[in-house]
């Protein structure tokens, strides 16, 4: 079953990110698997989000947590089978829910048949030519590595080949070479695979980096650009409405590229913004966030940002300067152990230091901020993690279904768990768990199940224009949401305390504003400045009856 939708429909989603292996254990081997998935997709309706991104759960030897694909078109065994993943779709879009797979293209597992073929073939023959090669370790001299942790240079021996490969990520993640003609038609075909499945969009990893040249950084050349019009191309002609996501960890300048004229990817995340919300609430400042969204260039009609707090990576900072980088270590990792690569690896709820009200008010950012918000597992219940677990390992553990054995997630013997889940006084799942939340109607998820369904109520949060409103105090952001009839305006105090603003409003004279969570009306806005004050990260979004259409329609 296809989903019948608007060709526009991921502006409207609200996405959630998980791994098919820490979200529910369905045949009790202490993995998560697909049947368990299908058996919480109502959890997953009832939190009421539209479109769910999963992790890769292709067969791999799971050195980078699936990102190291030995097959690209089957279904690692212990998540299980390609039927039951033809099940989850069905099951998915029976209750309205798109699914997102994940297309990793930029480089393979050692592992795969492509690499271990490419290493015993000729050199120059369009065997080995399926990956990048050298002679020596000088060529493409000067790319930035990008796990300092763990790599020292983008080039390893390889004494069957008797030449180095390139690797953009670890040693065991040789880099496909687009520049082979074969290799483009290989990643079309299995796009073709999965779209012709019913997946309903591919999020593109690590696109920056498909096309190497020499004397250039690698990242984001043209003929990068020219690879993702043709996947586009192939795309919009084969299977019209389905989503290419671009994962571009780049300045705004540089992922506004692979938008394209409208005809490479159709979303892409925001990279830049995350980091800079999380220090405007440190720095109880709203600045780095209006001057970041400033800076941000306007993009085609039918495109729209990925917008996100956390995900299963590090809180990466590669997109700050160095002194604001220092600052995100200063004030969000001060334990080294939290540190990882160029970034932190903390979840939601330790990051904001379990404070219900910031974590209320970072969530009501990510849902009217212009873009799509995607949520990452767990974070609607304010799970916790663990620094000391490698790599990123802490952020990945198993979904905190209830208070009882394994989390609820398991009924395998706890040692059998891919991952013990969160167990320490604060995080653990005695203490933050679905099963209480949902019986709790004050619980962070029940607020989080409210909040979505009146996002999903105002299509001006996904498809409306950002214009910042004037105010006389930098603690509290101000903005409007302008969509033909709809104006919303949302407030957010960014400071521990009550703080007052005025805000110039005087275009909106004569409109009301009615706050949309309580439907109370406020004050009417004149040509004076709209007074309102707000509580110690206190938020609010106002519906402005009565305001002026935001262009004709
Ligand atoms: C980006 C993914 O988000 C990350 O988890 C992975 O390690 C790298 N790409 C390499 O595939
Ligand atoms: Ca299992």
């Amino acid at each position: 079953m296809e989903l019948d939708r608007d060709p526009l429909w991921y502006k409207d989603a609200v996405v959630y990110e998980t791994h098919v292996k820490a979200f529910f254990d369905g045949n009790g081997d202490g993995i998560g698997d697909l049947e368990g998935l299908v058996q919480k997709l109502d959890y997953l309706e009832a939190l009421g989000i539209t479109c769910l991104w999963l992790l890769p759960f292709f067969p791999s030897p799971l050195r980078d947590d699936g990102y190291d694909v030995a097959d690209y078109r089957g279904i690692h065994p212990a998540y299980g089978t390609l039927p039951q993943f033809q099940r989850l779709l069905e099951e998915a879009h029976r209750r309205g829910i798109a699914v997102l797979v994940e297309l990793v293209i930029n480089h393979t597992s050692d592992q795969h048949p492509w690499f271990q073929r490419a290493r015993r073939a000729p050199p120059g023959s369009p065997e080995r030519d399926y990956y990048v090669w050298s002679d020596d370790d000088r060529r493409f001299a000067g790319v930035r590595i990008i796990f300092t942790d763990t790599e020292q240079s983008n080039w390893t021996w390889d004494a069957v080949a008797g030449a180095y490969y390139w690797h953009r990520f670890f040693s065991h993640q040789p880099d496909l070479n687009f520049d082979n003609p074969r290799v483009m038609e290989e990643v079309l075909d299995l796009l073709r695979f999965w779209a012709g499945m019913g997946v309903d969009g591919f999020r593109l990893d690590a696109i920056p980096y498909l096309v190497e040249r020499e004397g250039t950084s690698c990242e984001n050349l043209p003929e990068t650009h020219q690879v993702i019009r043709r996947i586009r191309a192939a795309l919009e002609r084969e299977f019209p409405g389905r989503l290419l996501l671009a994962e571009a960890n780049q300045w705004p300048k540089d992922v506004r590229a692979y938008f394209g004229d409208g005809d490479e990817c159709h979303m892409a995340f925001h990279f830049p913004l995350m980091p800079r919300i999380f220090m405007a609430l440190r720095l109880e400042d709203a600045e780095p966030i209006v001057d970041i969204l400033r800076r941000t260039p306007p993009i085609p009609d039918s495109c729209q940002w990925g917008l996100f707090l956390r995900n299963h990576d590090e809180l990466t900072l590669e997109m700050v300067t160095e002194d604001e980088r220092d600052y995100m270590v200063l004030a969000y990792a001060r334990d080294p152990r939290a540190r990882l690569n160029v970034g932190i690896r903390r979840r939601l709820a330790p990051l904001l230091d379990n404070a219900r009200r910031r974590i209320e008010l970072l969530n009501s950012l990510l849902f009217s901020m212009p873009g799509t918000p995607v949520v990452y597992y767990g974070d609607e219940i304010g799970m916790g993690d663990d620094v000391i677990r490698p790599d990123r390992d802490g952020v990945r553990t198993p979904m905190q279904w209830s208070g009882g054995p394994n989390a609820g997630f398991s009924t395998a013997p706890p040692a059998a768990l891919y991952s013990a889940p969160i167990s320490d006084p604060v995080y653990g799942h005695a203490a933050v768990n679905v099963e209480a939340q949902l019986r709790d109607p004050s619980s962070l998820l029940r607020w989080m199940q409210n909040l979505i369904r009146l996002r999903k109520q105002f299509q001006v949060f996904g498809r409306g224009s950002l214009e910042f409103a004037e105010g006389s105090n930098r603690k509290v952001l101000a903005y409007l949401r302008r969509w033909g009839e709809d104006t919303v305006l949302c407030v957010a105090n960014l400071s521990r305390h009550v703080q007052p603003t005025s805000l110039d409003l005087s275009a909106l004279a004569g409109s009301t504003p009615v706050e949309m969570l309580g439907y109370t009306e406020f004050p009417a806005i004149g040509r004076e400045p709209w007074f309102l004050s707000l509580g110690g990260y206190g938020f609010a979004w106002f519906e402005l009856r009565g305001a002026p259409p935001a262009r004709p329609g």
